[in-house]
């Protein structure tokens, strides 16, 4: 059995609490798809009320923690060395659609450093976590990326550029990056939850991952999942400013390279 430390019951305790508004809601979006007016102001709610939970929660077991959330965005700033980077619904436009694939994601900074992550997946009741030097997890199973060696034989997961990115320099150089990818791997999947897309490499069911343009709170717990899964993660440039930049790049050691070079090759030409 393993051992979950202090800092990960925390957060795994409020992930599963605000899971539970959202599973009702879930059950709700469903009815509302027919109405006229559409789910979109419920699902908004259910959003934030994931939020308030997630805050009230983790302020209450850790007051000297700053903020950094989705919905509200830099809410507090706390002792100036601890923050968390919260996602109170991940996959969004899943969930407004009645699609069963979304989560919560949970990560814990120090000193500018994510040192922990959960990623809570309410409809499987998976929870993904891992704290640095620790090691990654599913529940109870200890997670290691895929051994795979060759991009022939890969499952990637993507995110494709949606609504107000149609015609720009990004979307033009994301089709090149998946023209190059897709004739090269075994399949490409576009999932809609990042912070679910980072698990699932972190878990070997993906293996590797990429998008541009995505949150700090849709990465940072998953890069700590992946990282401790024993996976490499960098900006798809090669940088290492993902929280920063939003581009992300997620495999095991081998397919990390063969990947990035493939694409920062289609990027450039
Ligand atoms: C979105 C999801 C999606 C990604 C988008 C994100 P949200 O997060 O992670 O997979 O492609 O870029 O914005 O809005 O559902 O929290």
């Amino acid at each position: 059995m393993t051992t979950q430390s202090a800092l990960i019951t925390v957060m795994t305790r409020a992930a599963r609490r605000a899971a539970r508004g959202l599973l009702r809601d879930f059950g709700e979006v469903e009815q509302l798809q027919v109405s006229r007016k559409g789910p979109a102001d419920f699902v908004s709610q259910a959003d934030l009320k994931a939020e308030r939970t997630l805050r009230e929660e983790l302020e209450r077991a850790r007051p000297e923690f700053g903020f950094l959330m989705e919905e509200s965005g830099a809410a507090k700033a706390g002792d100036g060395r601890h923050r968390w980077i919260v996602d109170p619904l991940d996959g969004t436009t899943n969930f407004l659609h009645g699609v069963p694939h979304f989560a919560i994601s949970i990560a814990a900074e120090r000193d500018g450093e994510l040192i922990a992550g959960v990623v809570y997946e309410p409809l499987r009741d998976e929870t993904f976590w891992a704290e640095k030097g620790q090691g990654a997890y599913l529940n109870q199973r200890r997670l290691r990326v895929s051994a795979r060696q060759q991009l022939r034989d890969a499952l990637i997961g993507t995110g494709i550029p949606f609504m107000g990115r149609g015609n720009s320099a990004e979307s033009r150089r994301y089709l090149a990056e998946l023209g190059a990818v897709m004739g090269a791997v075994a399949g490409i999947r576009r999932w809609g939850t990042a912070s679910l897309d980072l698990a699932f490499v972190a878990a070997g069911r993906f293996d590797g991952f990429w998008e541009h343009g995505l949150g700090p709170w849709d990465v940072a717990a998953g890069i700590v999942l992946v990282r401790e899964a024993g996976g490499f993660v960098s900006e798809v440039e090669g940088g290492s400013s993902m929280l920063a930049s939003g581009s992300i790049l997620a495999a095991n050691d081998h397919l990390h390279g063969i990947l990035g070079d493939v694409l920062r090759k289609a990027g450039k030409a």
